[in-house]
């Protein structure tokens, strides 16, 4: 009888579906990202991230006393300062923005895993990850600061420091400056594997973070280079990361695939701004069903290998059971 092979016995219930799904969606892996900014009573939605808002810590605490009743269980931060100078100062101050949103946070919800961004470019004038040098981007002198900011989150409470500048050296100069501060328990994860990408254009919108002049192509990697990812994943490993990030996620399954193969520590994937973006002004022009949107996005991410996912729409996907 022909024909022989019928993979759609396999799909005619949901039952057999479910018992023969490859991936499954887990409420677990999920990191709700937030922008936490000085002041106070401040709530001030960003434009281009329908449903995320710039928080002073005093509503960051309250969103956060809603979002982790409803499950939210990780979170990542990233800060917005008063004033930005050439220096990044406010990415290393012991009372930066950051660094009071995590002794806060730690005061009320203790159980809350808080991970850092750690970078300079929200706290830059110029709005580059690193310092500035003869109009480069200086890799060296910026890595004593990356290594400062990380341990003076990891000493306000952060339970995980996340690198983000793109620095060669930064994950061995940031590893050797925590266990000498005897944080030897606090875990680095690198974002390994960052692409220069216009994705993020919402982000530096959120953050105030655009580069003042040029772009990031000389520290954040090529697109269309898929081999090179594994060779700053490596790298990243060999100088200490304990999870490796690839960044953004989408447009880049097979970089997250093949990452996934070739190592043995946990990947991390960063579902980031521009795609969150998308998402939501399709949905807002109805153009598609939010819900089966995001259930599909995250499926997509998981099923290339993703071990935790970042990403804008954790607490809708909370609020509205979406993964069940
Ligand atoms: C800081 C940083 C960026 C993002 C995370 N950390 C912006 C950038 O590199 O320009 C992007 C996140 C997102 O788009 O959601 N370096």
């Amino acid at each position: 009888m022909h024909p022989y092979y019928r993979p759609r016995r396999l799909r005619e219930t949901e039952i057999i579906r479910n018992l023969c799904a490859e991936t499954l969606l887990d409420y677990n892996k999920l990191i709700m990202p937030y922008f936490v900014i000085e002041g106070a009573h401040i709530n001030q939605p960003i434009e281009s991230m329908p449903g995320i808002n710039r928080l002073s810590i005093d509503n960051l605490l309250k969103t956060l006393e809603a979002d982790v009743a409803t499950g939210v269980q990780s979170v990542i931060l990233f800060g917005i300062p008063y004033e930005k100078d050439e220096k990044a100062s406010g990415a290393y101050d012991d009372n930066g923005i950051v660094q009071k949103a995590c002794r806060e946070i730690k005061k009320h919800f203790p159980e809350l895993l808080v991970i850092t961004d750690v970078c300079l470019c929200e706290y830059t004038s110029h709005g580059h990850c690193g310092m500035v040098v003869n109009n480069r981007i200086d890799n060296d002198s910026t890595l004593n600061l990356l290594a400062k900011t990380a341990v003076s989150h990891a000493l306000a409470g952060a339970d995980v420091v996340a690198p983000s500048d793109m620095m060669d050296g930064r994950i061995e100069a940031i590893r050797t400056a925590l266990d000498e501060a005897g944080l030897f328990h606090i875990p680095i994860l690198s974002y390994a594997a960052k692409y220069a990408s216009a994705f993020y254009g919402p982000f530096r919108d959120a953050a105030g973070s655009a580069p003042q002049f040029g772009d990031r192509r000389s520290y954040q990697m090529d697109f269309r280079n898929a081999r090179e990812a594994l060779k700053e994943v490596y790298l990243d490993i060999e100088e200490g990361a304990d999870i490796i990030m690839v960044k953004p996620a989408l447009a880049y399954l097979d970089v997250l695939y093949r990452v996934k193969q070739a190592v043995d520590v946990p990947v991390c994937a960063y579902n980031v701004s521009g795609e969150y973006s998308m998402v939501k002004a399709a949905t807002t022009l109805g153009f598609g069903d939010e819900a089966r949107l995001v259930r599909e996005v995250m499926t997509a991410i998981f099923r290339a290998g993703a071990d935790m996912v970042i990403s804008y729409h954790t607490v809708d996907i909370l609020k509205n059971r979406w993964f069940d």
